[in-house]
Parts: structure tokens; sequence; C-alpha cells
């Protein structure tokens, strides 16, 4: 496989308008607009785009590109501008010259405005963004027409895990960092489990080969763009007690997540997480097309990756976990143990990746071989290529 597509300021400049401007990004959960006037913003770097969205009136979620019609300040930030926000608010007025706007985005207020020549506020609201949600994920599309709804977008593999509890699971722990590599090399590490025996033994306990496969993932697949692979569900509380951090015993929470699991985890074993059939199934990964990534566990709790490209060698990489309402104390120290182990898990990947982009290209290599457990790589950075060819051929 070549890598050309990782380490080429061209390339990255092509996947802004082939893939990120044509794409449905995810952007955000409904739960993080509870009531109508809620609102957030985000910086999409990718397409050097900053958007809007808010719960309206009606309690419909919206998006709007977030910029005001008068002379194009930014109309929705708090103390920097470049940086993203979140709030209440019963409309948005702007900080330079007073323009105020409704949650539906309609301009209602322009100030002075006899001193604009008939102008029609009618014409000057906020110019939306094509945005729908999919279990409670909220997308968003910057293409003017995109050429296909969010629910065939992601298509039968995706949707079919959509059963899954995630309306309950609403104690979010997240953390973001910026990482100097290509947003692609990020996600292969995740993507395939060759490289977990070496890079993260110091957390696997030694028993773990010989228990229900180790880290060998029974199945993969994919569907067009998005892809996805399961592995079994390990259960560190069945391990001999000298094979368990006395911390993770204490607390009952880790790297497998929390031992107890809430009342409703009898439902949140669905048939579309593990498709393939497989009974020793414990976890499932699904990637989708083309940043935002949703691992499911069968023991009801989930947590999701997403890679935001800032330059052909940076993204800004982001991890949400999501747990049940602890009801009590112990139920919510267990969840930050699980938080914090897989913060040092996704450090030990971050570490390599910076060196692999440092090195790549160094030797003038044009392909690498990649094993069988690395078909999801291959499939990404096929895709990846695949999209920007289509892309260059419809320009040029
Ligand atoms: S730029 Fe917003 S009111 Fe002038
Ligand atoms: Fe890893």
């Amino acid at each position: 496989m070549s890598y050309a597509d990782s380490i080429s300021p061209e390339f990255f400049e092509l996947e802004r308008e082939a893939i990120f401007r044509r794409t449905w990004l995810h952007v955000g959960r409904v739960d993080q607009l509870p009531r109508s006037g809620s609102y957030f913003t985000r910086e999409i770097a990718a397409t050097r785009t900053s958007v809007l969205v808010v719960r309206d009136g009606r309690g419909e979620v919206r998006a709007f590109h977030n910029i005001c019609r008068h002379r194009g300040n930014k109309l929705v930030w708090t103390d920097f501008p470049r940086e993203e926000t979140s709030g209440m608010a019963r409309q948005f007025a702007c900080k330079y010259h007073g323009w105020r706007y409704g949650l539906d985005g309609a301009c209602t207020f322009v100030q002075q405005e006899g001193e604009f020549f008939d102008l029609d506020k009618d014409d000057y609201g906020l110019v939306p963004v094509h945005c729908d949600t999919w279990a409670g994920f909220i997308f968003v599309n910057l293409d003017r027409s995109p050429p296909q709804p969010l629910r065939e977008y992601l298509g039968p593999m995706v949707t079919a895990v959509e059963d899954y509890p995630f309306d309950k699971l609403t104690e979010c722990y997240g953390f973001r960092s910026e990482v100097p590599a290509n947003w692609k090399l990020f996600m292969d590490a995740l993507q395939e489990q060759y490289h977990a025996p070496i890079v993260h033994r110091n957390q696997r306990p030694e028993t773990f080969e010989a228990h229900k496969g180790g880290f060998e993932a029974p199945h993969y697949q994919i569907d067009g763009a998005h892809r996805m692979f399961n592995s079994p569900g390990i259960r560190p509380w069945e391990l001999p007690e000298d094979q368990i951090k006395p911390s993770e015993r204490l607390l009952r929470g880790g790297l497998f997540g929390p031992w107890d699991p809430p009342e409703f985890h009898s439902e949140t074993l669905i048939d579309g997480m593990r498709p393939g059939g497989h009974e020793s199934v414990g976890v499932a990964l699904f990637e989708i097309w083309p940043n935002f990534g949703i691992q499911l566990w069968e023991r009801g709790w989930y947590h999701t990756y997403q890679h935001w490209p800032t330059a052909y060698n940076s993204h800004v990489f982001e991890w949400k976990l999501y747990f049940a309402p602890p009801g009590n104390a112990s139920e919510a120290v267990a969840q930050e143990m699980t938080a914090v182990s897989l913060k040092e898990f996704a450090l030990q990947d971050d570490n390599l990746i910076e060196s692999i982009q440092a090195t790549l290209g160094s030797a003038g290599l044009t392909a690498f071989p990649l094993g069988d457990q690395e078909v999801l790589c291959r499939h990404l950075h096929k895709t990846a290529q695949d999209w920007v060819a289509a892309y260059r051929s419809s320009n040029h």
C-alpha cells in the first residue's frame, strides 16, 4: 500500500473538497441541545468553515454557517473568535453592528434599517447547512445538495446498530488533542489489532491470548466507504486474581469498561453489533466515512473517535466515552477509571503515530506490505484515494 496520501500537502488540499465538503460529518449529539435555544458551534478546519448548530423554537435541530449576513463577522463566539462555544440563546446578535437572527436563522433586526435602501430582511437570513440526526448523532453536510440523505449515506451495516440504547448513555467523558500526523494514520492504529499485543502489552492481562482469542478480531466487514470489525468480549472479573491490577479490582472498572453494567444491559447486545454472527463478540467498532468511529461494548457503554484534519501532517483527535448516569459514587469512580485507562491506551498509539509521520517518505519507499488483519487500513486509504480521483476527474 502507498502512503502518498498521508505525506502530500497537495493531496490534503484535494481531500478538503473531495471528501470533507461532500460527506456527512458528525458534529455532536442531541444531548448537547436539551432545549429550544440550546446551541453549539463547530470549527471545521478541513473545510475552513464554522458551523452553528441550534435547537430551534419548534424543537428541530438545525445548522447554519456561523457568519453574519451584513459584513461577514463570525456570528457566535464567546471569549475567542476561533474557539468553539455552546450555550442557550433566544436569538443571536452580531458583535459588530448588532444585526439579529432568530433560532430559525431568520434575520429579525437590522440596526438603523432605514439607511439600507429597501433592504428586505427576508433575503438576509443565516445560510443553512444540511443537518440531520441518526440515533441521536447530529451530522452536517456542507455540500449544497448532498447526493444522499444521511440514512442512505450511512447504509445498512451502520444503521443496523441504531437500537443500541444511545439515548440512555448520557454521562459523557471526553478529551481532545492535537496530533502532528495525518488523520488517516491515527485511524489506522485504531482499526487493526495487529499492533495491540506489542504496543499495549503492559495493559494486557497475561492470560489474554488464551482468553477467547486475545486481541485477534473474529470479523471484519465493509459497506461502501464505511467499515467495521469485532473484537472478543474480555471479562476482567473472570480472570485470575493476579492478572488484574489492584486498582481495577478495587474500583471495578478499567480498560474494558465498568465491571457492573447498567440495569438495561440485556438490551445492549444487539444483532447489528456482530454482523458475522460470532458468539464471542463483545466489542464492535464502526468507522463511519470519513472520520467518525463508534465503538460499542456489549455491557452497555460506548465510545467515539473523531479525527479532524488541520493540515496534511496534523489533526485534532477527539475521544468521547458515554455511560449510563452513575447511580452512586462507586459507579462514577468505575467510569472514571475506564476513561483514564483508555486515555493511557490512546497515548500509547499517539506516540507512535507522530514518529511514523516524521519518517514516512524519508527513505524513498513507495509501497508497504499489509497483512490480513490490516485490511481496514487498506480500505480507508483506498477509499480516500478513490474519492480524490473521482473529484479530480469530475473537475478537470
Ligand atoms: S457584520 Fe454583523 S452586523 Fe455588521
Ligand atoms: Fe492501539
